[in-house]
């Protein structure tokens, strides 16, 4: 293998063998086959199809509902941990639909790596294009993977071109397709200068893989069709003038991404990803923090929640919260302290998500995931330490797209339904306000679909129908500033102003111009459309 970046020397080696990443992609790409593949060399599961079900069932409204019912299988899948070679790999899921992006965006702070797949016959999709410029807020380093080279595809040039273009960011081939559509038929692996041949009877058998010294290597014309020898030639030769070399550090910024081309369905090309993801991805970075930034090689454990699920079992109002270890090493059993309520918490049932499964964590180190039982101490954003008073940054709650007034179809259970809304606001699942005047609450979320699931869930695990009505409002927006401003606003803007669940100022209005309004006549307070989670 060649040179490999480090950015970071002194790192214990258990953290150094640690790659955080999540898989990005448009769907239908392949991100669920890819997945399963992975865990399959990872040894994690023993057979290919464990992954699919839930692959499936993202597919329609129906069976979405259904897989959120189904907490286990959800929630389960939303780390994995595995082991490839010396690496321990944990992948992180991202949700797949697009009306999630905003716990997308809080999973990916999470990850100090994205795995980008795209589907070689469509290229870069809106998708992934949005994934990708989030993962470009955080100059998250991305490796890509150009699935589905067994099929029909496009011309490799032109994928690479594309990507270059609508992404601006340099772009690396690390291997090269041989033959397109029925005549593909592998790679050659330009880091190594080896041939990978596919091998369609067998979709789970890993490629056979000749060691060829250059492209006059006699080797080659016993594997290789002559016409696409010359091809492969003319290719590369234009491919190593044209495109940049790879450079590890350019990746490791996020400036170049290396591209591997195969077909995840026949497990082709799978394993050079996997060896890339250890020689180029990251090892786990420092994570910005307040009042000072935390590196993973500190001897203090500590970690931060970036995602919480709630009512895994609808019997016991149990949550999971993820938290994502920012530093040390972690042992079961230990008392960490709670930096927002400054509450000592000994974290004895700490689960570790091993594929399918799940088991207590008897330890975890800086780049893991672990999931912390709990009820509801835990929230987004929170930051768990030895004791220092030290806060994660960078988590934000974004203003909801879309506003409706949520009303309990029983006007007795108007005290339940607050209780339901503000775990799930919590939850991260929706922002729930309380407007100053009148009652009931209003719910805000990213896409049309949460109102659906936020629904079922709410008669599902509180046994609560409710309605959702439009709302008069259609924006919200965080007020700051200094106190008496903030309250001289809200007293002179009474028919605008909610509380949102943790009790800070809202201002709602269905206007631009209103906003607009605002910031010319009160100029000590700011309007906003994120928050950072505390
Ligand atoms: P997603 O999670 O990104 O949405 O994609 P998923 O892996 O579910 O794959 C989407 C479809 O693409 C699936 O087909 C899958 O079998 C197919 N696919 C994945 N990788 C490859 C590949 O390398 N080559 C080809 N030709 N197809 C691939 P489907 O018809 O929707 O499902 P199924 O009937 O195969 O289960």
């Amino acid at each position: 293998m060649s040179e490999t970046a480090s950015n970071r020397p002194d790192l214990p080696a258990e953290i150094a063998r640690r790659r955080t990443f999540a898989i990005i992609s448009h769907p239908d790409a392949g991100k669920t086959t890819l997945t399963e593949k992975f865990l399959l060399y990872g040894g994690a599961i023993q057979m290919a199809g464990q992954v699919r079900a839930k692959g499936e069932a993202r597919r329609t409204r129906s069976d979405f509902m259904q897989m959120e019912k189904d907490r286990g299988i959800s929630v389960s899948a939303s780390a994995m941990s595995f082991d490839f070679n010396t690496f321990r790999f944990n992948l992180v899921d991202t949700p797949g639909h697009s009306d999630f992006s905003e716990d997308t965006y809080r999973t990916l702070t999470a990850v100090d790596a994205a795995v980008m797949v795209i589907d070689g016959a469509k290229g870069v999709e809106s998708q992934t294009q949005k994934l990708f410029e989030v993962c470009r807020l955080r100059d998250l380093p991305i490796l890509t993977f150009c699935n589905k080279m067994d099929r029909e595809s496009r011309d490799t040039f032109e994928i690479i071109d594309e990507i270059q273009e609508m992404l601006a960011i340099d772009v690396t081939p690390a291997s090269w397709p041989i033959g397109v559509g029925r005549d593909f038929i592998g790679c050659y692996d330009m880091l190594n200068d080896r041939l990978e041949l596919m091998d369609r009877a067998d979709r789970n058998k890993v490629a056979e893989s000749i060691a060829i010294d250059g492209l006059d290597d006699p080797k080659l014309a016993e594997h290789v069709p002559e016409n696409l020898i010359e091809k492969l030639r003319e290719d590369l030769e234009m491919a190593r003038e044209l495109l940049p070399a790879l450079n590890p550090q350019s990746v490791l910024e996020g400036h170049m991404t290396p591209i591997w081309f195969g077909s995840a369905i026949n497990s082709f090309g799978v394993k050079e990803l996997m060896d890339g993801i250890g020689s180029y991805g990251p090892e786990p970075q420092p994570q910005s923090a307040e009042p000072r930034q935390i590196s993973p090689e500190e001897t203090k454990v500590s970690g931060f929640v970036f995602k919480v699920q709630a009512n895994m079992d609808p019997k016991h109002r149990d949550r999971v919260a993820f938290v994502r270890m920012a530093s040390g090493h972690f042992k079961r059993g230990m008392k960490l302290t709670h930096v927002r309520t400054k509450k000592p918490m000994a974290v004895s049932n700490p689960v570790l998500f091993l594929a399918a499964d799940r088991e207590l964590a008897e330890e975890a180190w800086a780049g893991d995931i672990i999931g912390i039982p709990n009820h509801g101490q835990l929230r987004i954003g929170d930051t768990l330490t030895e004791g220092e008073a030290i806060r994660v940054t960078g988590i934000p709650s974004f203003a909801p797209e879309l506003l409706q007034n949520c009303r309990a179809g029983d006007p007795m259970k108007a005290k339940h339904l607050e209780k339901a809304l503000m775990q799930f606001a919590e939850e991260g699942a929706a922002k729930v306000f309380k407007p100053t005047l009148g009652s009931g609450f209003i719910v805000g979320v990213v896409g049309q679909l949460q109102f659906e699931v936020l629904g079922s869930r709410i008669e599902l695990e509180y046994g609560l129908p409710v309605r959702f009505e439009q709302s008069q409002f259609t924006s919200a927006r965080w007020v700051h500033g200094p106190q008496d401003a903030v309250d001289a606003f809200a007293a002179a803007n009474k028919q605008h102003i909610a509380e949102d669940n943790d009790g800070d100022t809202v201002y709602l209005t269905r206007l631009q111009w209103d906003i607009d309004r605002v910031e010319r006549d009160y100029p000590d307070v700011t309007l906003s459309a994120t928050k950072e989670m505390m």
